[in-house]
């Protein structure tokens, strides 16, 4: 069997981290490509990284490089590229620099692996997967955006810290954008099968999706340098293996809904299935009043962000 080829455009933290994850769970080979001051550094970061595979055992051919003509024909292309966080900055205040990197780094892939998938990473995440969909002109299943797994790890996290209880017995899902008015789903939350209304109180629930919304603030406070990382890219690698082993998760994700919750024609993360052509299905869930009223206020923040760089990308 072909191994598949994924290429992750963006060699800073989360890229280089997500080749990282994918290389050590052998989802295919990998090619780490970056425009970098540095000349040799993707090539530095994927030598190194294969350098450690002997050691920890994973067989995957993992290269840097610093030209498109190399990442040809990828079946995973991940975007990370584009500028990160500092404390005090919201994702937000990035749209502009990132749609111009997001903008071009899609004109490339476009041309050179135009049957891809493409899972956009950098922020504000709901805005650049949009740009991404645009210049592509792929189809909307296969572009789609990582959030909702890395906000829901977060909050899954969290709950397990709170509850003194294993990671692996929280499930749990989030939706909406990335951003500070993701929706939690409290209804969608149990612990080792439980409610988690029934092991917690309204009140501490609220203070962690208060924690989970702030997460990536937090850690970019903590950092001063630069934003979160083994976390976001932990999330990427998962949605990778989604799709390069056809596994039909159902996770969260950033993906293009039109009829589907009325949002029409704008992508923000809903649960879906995640399989070898991509976005497979978005799950369509009966929500509460409160979800609901939530959930649109959520879309309506991701649809001014597209308006605002509609301005900025003409
Ligand atoms: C975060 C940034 C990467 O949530 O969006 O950490």
């Amino acid at each position: 069997m072909r191994r598949a080829k994924i290429t992750i455009v963006g060699a800073g933290n989360v890229g280089a981290t997500t080749a990282h994850w994918c290389a050590a769970a052998e989802l295919g080979d990998i090619v780490l490509l970056d425009i970098p001051q540095t000349e040799g550094m993707p090539a530095g970061k994927a030598l190194d990284l294969m350098q450690s595979s002997p050691i920890m055992g994973f067989d995957s051919r993992i290269t840097g490089v610093t030209s498109y003509d190399e990442s040809r024909g990828s079946d995973v292309v991940v975007i990370t590229a584009g500028i990160a966080r500092k404390p005090g900055m919201s994702r937000d205040d990035l749209l502009s620099t990132n749609a111009k990197i997001v903008g071009s780094v899609a004109e490339q892939v476009k041309s050179t692996s135009p049957e891809a998938v493409v899972i956009v990473v950098s922020n504000p995440l709901d805005a650049m997967v949009q740009r991404a969909f645009q210049v592509t002109g792929f189809p909307p299943q296969r572009v789609l955006g990582q959030a909702g797994v890395l906000d829901t790890a977060r909050y899954r996290a969290f709950l397990a810290m709170e509850l003194g209880v294993s990671v692996e017995d929280i499930s749990a899902l989030l939706m909406g954008g990335h951003g500070d008015t993701m929706v939690p789903m409290p209804s969608c939350t149990s612990v080792g099968g439980i409610p988690v209304t029934q092991l917690l109180d309204q009140k501490r629930l609220d203070e962690i999706v208060d924690r989970t919304r702030k997460g990536g603030a937090e850690i970019v406070a903590l950092l001063k340098t630069g934003s979160a990382y083994y976390a976001p890219a932990a999330a990427t690698a998962q949605m990778v293996e989604a799709i390069v082993r056809d596994k039909k998760r159902l996770i969260p994700c950033a993906a293009y809904c039109d009829r589907e919750y009325g949002v029409g024609g704008y992508y923000v993360g809903v649960p879906v299935i995640l399989g070898s052509k991509g976005v497979e299905k978005v799950v369509e869930l009966k929500l509460t009043p409160q979800e609901q009223s939530d959930f649109q206020k959520s879309v309506d923040s991701v649809k001014e962000l597209v308006k605002v760089m509609a301005t900025l990308t003409g």
